[in-house]
């Protein structure tokens, strides 16, 4: 039976650090679903559609790599999926208490999904959306953060959004 993980996330706007994750979950598991969270309650820079597109330029030669979006719960989302684990990068202390609840929580609501955390590769640490979001709307340069390929796309959203 193939093995299945997903990666969630708002992915507002995907980063390197998001795609080190992706690539290194690609090669533990059969099939990597990454999946963007529809969040009626958070303004995003880039809607679903553009996530899910600058997403799936970026991951375009990974064949395990499918990428999709859901609402609701996560748990309920993997057993629809036949996912049997989540797959998220932990940067910092600072993740891990958050984190650290969200499995748990899952585990409690899917008890057949497991939580695997990948640490962050040390250049990535400080790595973050927000984080770019808040660059980039000062008008800084986002190359080390963003892949060379979105540059223009992400730039060119963020820029002046303050
Ligand atoms: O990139 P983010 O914003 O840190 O991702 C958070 C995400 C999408 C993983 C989390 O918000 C999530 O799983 N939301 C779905 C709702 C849910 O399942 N909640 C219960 C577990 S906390």
């Amino acid at each position: 039976m193939s093995k299945i993980a997903i990666c969630p996330g708002s992915f507002d706007p995907v980063t390197l650090g998001h795609i080190d994750i992706i690539k290194r979950a690609s090669k533990m598991f059969d099939k990597v679903i990454v999946a963007v969270l529809v969040n009626p309650g958070k303004k995003p820079s880039f809607s679903i559609t553009e996530r899910m597109e600058l997403l799936r330029e970026v991951t375009e030669e990974l064949d395990k790599v499918e990428i999709t979006s859901f609402n609701g719960l996560l748990a309920e989302y993997a057993k629809e999926k036949n996912a049997v684990a989540v797959v998220k990068g932990l940067r910092a202390v600072s993740d891990f208490e958050y984190e650290f609840q969200m499995a748990l929580t899952n585990k409690k609501l899917n008890p057949e999904l497991e939580t695997i955390f990948l640490t962050t590769s040390a250049k990535y640490m400080y790595l973050s959306s927000s984080m770019v979001k808040q660059v980039a709307s000062f008008g800084g340069d986002i190359s080390d953060f963003v892949p060379a390929c979105l540059y223009d796309k992400i730039y060119n959203r963020l820029k002046g959004e303050v």
